[in-house]
């Protein structure tokens, strides 16, 4: 077989069998391919697309390109979850205790956040003492002790995408939805997942810009884990504002509290409460979803999903003081208000320029080996449809510096416009 021919055969919109997906993968990871032909496959991929049997046979080659994780010593249905990526976004640190503490276990491995999107194991490195690196048998006994644990990815866990995300990124293939699809679904099923709950984003702030491109990618991936005997269900949800009120690591760990506690902002704990209840479905805890959002939501106010996240935070070595004073959480030292230059409504809140904002202050990283200040961050007061007055805090930016382009690009997100625009829903669709 040859590289050259396979190209040529996706450019002319031809498909690829199992075999050939599997020999381009397998000599790409192991640098028999150059680049320069996985760029041209690639670019043929974003343009010709691929059928569900092609996907489905990439995910499976990625997905087994490197180590993969045995998560059989742990008893029950293991569900995960994955969002395909957002601004604000700490559904999973929500979502994992509500659904630990119906018994339904959960072993998951995240990633960290790089450009203007945040990553879970930043967030948790905020918490005082968390260690996200736990030893094989740890994180096992974890799962069985406490229902939960966390950690980052092992290092040879699906080298293609490691190595093919990379390649995308250089050369704008990015958005193509057989690639994305793939590159998640590889790492979930390397990850020893049962079923999966995939929260995919759609709006200013995802790659999926709208609901048909969004109902594409769900759909391709639900069907791609079936076909690989995992349960799936994709939830669409709202991404053209920032999620909740919080953005940066210490800033998202505190509104995680608040939501446990039943503090949290509507939106946010409704999308959570979606999610978790879809996991536990799946998890095998309940015959319906309403039977499990009502039984979620009644963990909230009983105080047992709180309970369930000290529980993890102390677990993994973190010190849980910080639940019940949220004070002993990082804290910045300036705290600057961005306010409305003028009376109206506010119209739209532009998630990617808030990440980017949150990230150049340093809640985030420019490049991989950038360091993160726990501490800065971006409260979001005023969201989607609410009425402002001149001069009214719209957000306020905590950093340690002056930070100035941060204030003015937090001054850019916000438009404000005359009439009074609807907020959306949370949660547009789910596909099962
Ligand atoms: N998230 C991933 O893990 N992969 C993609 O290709 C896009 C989003």
């Amino acid at each position: 077989m040859r590289m050259i021919d396979l190209i040529h055969k996706k450019r002319n919109n031809e498909s690829l069998s199992k075999d050939e997906i599997e020999f381009i993968i397998s000599n790409y990871v192991s640098d028999n391919i150059p680049d320069y032909q996985m760029s041209a496959l690639s670019m043929a991929i974003f343009f010709n697309g691929m059928n569900d049997d092609e996907v489905a046979n990439l995910t499976h080659a990625m997905a087994f390109s490197g180590e993969t994780v045995d998560l059989s010593p742990i008893k029950g249905i293991k569900v995960d979850k994955h969002s395909s990526g957002g601004v604000g976004d700490k559904t999973s640190l929500i979502v994992l205790p509500l659904v630990a503490s119906v018994g339904v276990p959960v072993a998951k491995m995240s990633g960290r956040g790089l450009g203007h999107t945040g990553g879970t194991l930043d967030k948790l490195e905020a918490i005082e003492g968390f260690k996200i690196e736990l030893t094989n048998k740890e994180f096992i006994d974890n799962v069985n002790n406490v229902g939960m644990a966390l950690v980052g990815q092992t290092a040879n866990l699906v080298p293609a995408d490691k190595k093919l995300y990379g390649l995308r990124d250089a050369t704008s293939t990015v958005d193509s939805i057989p690639l994305i699809a793939s590159s998640i679904m590889s790492k979930k099923i390397a990850s020893g997942a049962d079923a999966i709950v995939l929260d995919v984003k759609v709006g200013s702030g995802a790659f999926m810009k709208t609901i048909e491109e969004a109902r594409k990618l769900g759909s391709i991936m639900v069907s791609i884990g079936k076909s690989l005997n995992r349960n799936t269900v994709a939830v669409l949800s709202n991404m053209d504002e920032p999620l909740g009120h919080e953005v940066g690591n210490a800033n998202e760990i505190m509104e995680v509290v608040q939501v446990l506690k039943g503090q949290g902002e509507k939106k946010l704990t409704e999308l959570s409460l979606t999610l978790a209840s879809h996991m536990a479905v799946l998890g095998g805890k309940f015959d319906s979803y309403d039977e499990a959002y009502a039984e979620m939501s009644k963990l909230i106010e009983n105080g047992q999903a709180i309970n369930k996240f000290k529980e993890f935070i102390s677990a993994q070595g973190g010190n849980p003081e910080f639940v019940d004073n949220l004070d002993k959480l990082p804290q910045a030292k300036n705290h600057f208000e961005i306010v409305s230059p003028k009376d109206g409504y506010v119209g739209f809140i532009d998630a990617e320029k808030i990440g980017l904002a949150a990230m150049m202050a340093g809640a985030g990283r420019k490049t991989k080996a950038d360091p993160i200040d726990h501490s800065v961050g971006i409260t979001l007061k005023a969201k989607t449809g609410d009425k402002v007055a001149k001069g009214d805090i719209l957000a306020i930016l905590h950093c340690n510096s002056e930070d100035s382009e941060s204030k003015t690009l937090i001054l850019d997100a916000y438009e404000i416009s005359n009439e009074q625009i609807e907020s959306k829903d949370i949660v547009f669709d789910v596909i099962s």
